[in-house]
């Protein structure tokens, strides 16, 4: 209609065109503002089809997934990751869920950042990129799981702990088989690279917690210190808070505060109902005077959770490591000896070569006091023995008379038999509900880093050593050695 009327004067004369003229500007302006209003429709339908590619994953998974499960982000090195895993270990008890045992990550694949800084990965980004990087060890046939390397037995025989295996929890809740992604052409199938990327973005809560299906916390060392039956009242604030400084210069506006575990994601919570409890980091460390992210040290009013606190202090390696170090200190150093751990290049302790050197030199000189003739001396040293000239370790190591130095490198065969070994054995695989063949996973000869494993080695003999140990002030490495001595896994 609009259009005929606006039309029809076009064809008429002059004189009559000056008379309809505001009509028309009437109807042309009407019109404008329906073209504004389609446009404006249709700009709007195509921007939301945009948001929508990303299809999100119907949670279907949490319906097919039977029981509860708990997700965390290991990160940093070897030492680190064993520590969040007693943390986890700790916490899948206290919330009665299964824990999903994760791959040993490559050194520095995934860094969390600083705690006391209040600079560290959010929560979603950290539980992506460990997804990320255990995809990728699948995908390079080198994934090990952290239950391959640290023997779970006598926590599965002794308590009621639960646990499954990554790859099996990935391939039930995901529905893949991840049997294809080590292959030697590395070519991914689309669909399952997708359905794995989809799943991974969903798990890691970058679509946020479902009800009923997933929570993904947002908790990190910046807002929560994770307690338990404290008597404490819940939510109270922790001794340690950024200072006016931080705040001021970083624009911090974090609070850190005190949360019952229990009480915020046990019976009655919201996330209690989830199938998937998901944390970021559960590393902790002491600060000043507080702890940076998980205050559990005991549990007098709980005593079942108390004796696994006191289980998971230390928890062995797999047999097939702690032969191999016994082997060694007992086959090929024989008798007697120190055990020298200097850490001299990683980070921090670049720095302190000088106090690391002294505690070597002053056990050296007691032992000499004390008669020890030619002291037999195994080194763990991340500095290369062509760089050892000019430094205190060069100058025993020339020595003869009066040392026997021993190293174990990566090419040897005790290392490479040792991984050989572990992976044959597969004991990561036997935990879980749903069966390795219905996940579709085949155990498989992967190569497992040799380094990694060279420095389980190394961590064995050095529990063997009968004259002493000598640790780097402030190395996870030396204190998880210390551990092992107390524990007694050589001789005991
Ligand atoms: C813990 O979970 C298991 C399996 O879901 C269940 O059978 C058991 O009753 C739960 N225990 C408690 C104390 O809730
Ligand atoms: C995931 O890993 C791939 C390589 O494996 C890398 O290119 C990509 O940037 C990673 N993504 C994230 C978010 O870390
Ligand atoms: C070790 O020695 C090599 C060769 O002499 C040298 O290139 C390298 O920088 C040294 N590394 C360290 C950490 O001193």
């Amino acid at each position: 209609m609009e259009t005929e009327t606006f039309i029809r004067p076009i064809n008429t004369n002059k004189s009559k065109k000056k008379q309809t003229s505001p009509l028309l500007i009437f109807l042309f302006l009407f019109i404008l503002i329906l073209l504004f209003f389609y446009l404006n429709n249709f700009i709007f339908l195509s921007l939301s089809k945009k948001k929508s590619i990303p299809i999100i994953p119907r949670p279907s998974q949490c319906s097919s997934t039977k029981g509860k499960f708990l997700w965390y982000a290991p990160h940093s090195g070897f030492s680190n990751q064993l520590a969040e895993f007693k943390n986890a270990i700790l916490i899948a008890k206290i919330l009665n869920r299964t824990l999903i045992v994760p791959p040993v990550l490559d050194h520095h694949a995934v860094a969390l950042g600083s705690c006391p800084k209040f600079r560290v990965l959010n929560p979603n980004e950290l539980r992506y990129k460990v997804w990320n990087h255990s995809i990728q060890l699948l995908r390079d046939c080198r994934y090990v799981s952290m239950a391959d390397i640290v023997d779970l037995s006598p926590l599965v025989s002794y308590s009621t702990v639960r646990f499954v295996d990554f790859r099996t929890f990935v391939s039930s809740w995901c529905g893949v088989n991840l049997n294809v992604l080590c292959s030697k052409d590395q070519n991914i199938p689309s669909l399952l690279s997708e359905s794995l990327r989809q799943c991974g973005s969903l798990l890691s809560g970058y679509y946020g917690s479902i009800s009923g299906c997933l929570s993904a916390l947002e908790d990190d060392c910046r807002t929560t210190v994770w307690t338990y039956q404290e008597d404490v009242e819940d939510g109270a604030l922790d001794s340690f808070q950024p200072d006016d400084q931080l705040k001021k210069k970083k624009k911090i506006s974090f609070i850190r505060r005190r949360k019952d575990v229990y009480k915020a994601l046990g019976p009655g919570s919201a996330a209690e109902s989830a199938t998937v409890l998901a944390f970021g980091s559960l590393f902790t460390a002491p600060y000043k005077g507080s702890e940076s992210h998980i205050d559990i040290h005991e549990a007098p009013n709980d005593p079942i959770i108390q004796t696994l606190i006191e289980k998971i202090e230390f928890l062995p390696f797999v047999p097939e490591i702690i032969n191999a170090g016994k082997k060694f200190a007992l086959q090929t150093i024989k008798g007697p000896f120190l055990c020298a751990q200097l850490r001299l290049l990683d980070g921090q302790f670049k720095n302190h070569h000088k106090a690391t050197f002294l505690g070597l030199k002053q056990k050296i000189e007691f032992l000499k006091q004390t008669g020890q003739k030619r002291i037999h001396v195994f080194v763990m040293t991340d500095l290369p023995m062509a760089n050892w000239t000019g430094s205190y370790l060069g100058s025993i190591a020339k020595d003869s008379d009066a040392f026997k130095l021993f190293v174990i490198r990566e090419e040897d065969d005790l290392v490479q038999e040792t991984a050989k070994e572990v992976m044959d054995a597969g004991h990561g695989l036997k935990h879980g509900s749903v069966s390795q063949s219905s996940a579709g996973i085949n155990k498989r000869h992967h190569p497992q880093s040799l380094s990694d494993v060279l420095l389980y080695i190394e961590e064995v003999v050095c529990s063997c050593a009968s004259l002493g140990f000598v640790g780097t002030a402030g190395s996870t490495i030396a204190e998880s050695i210390e551990l092992m001595r107390k524990h007694d896994v050589c001789f005991g």
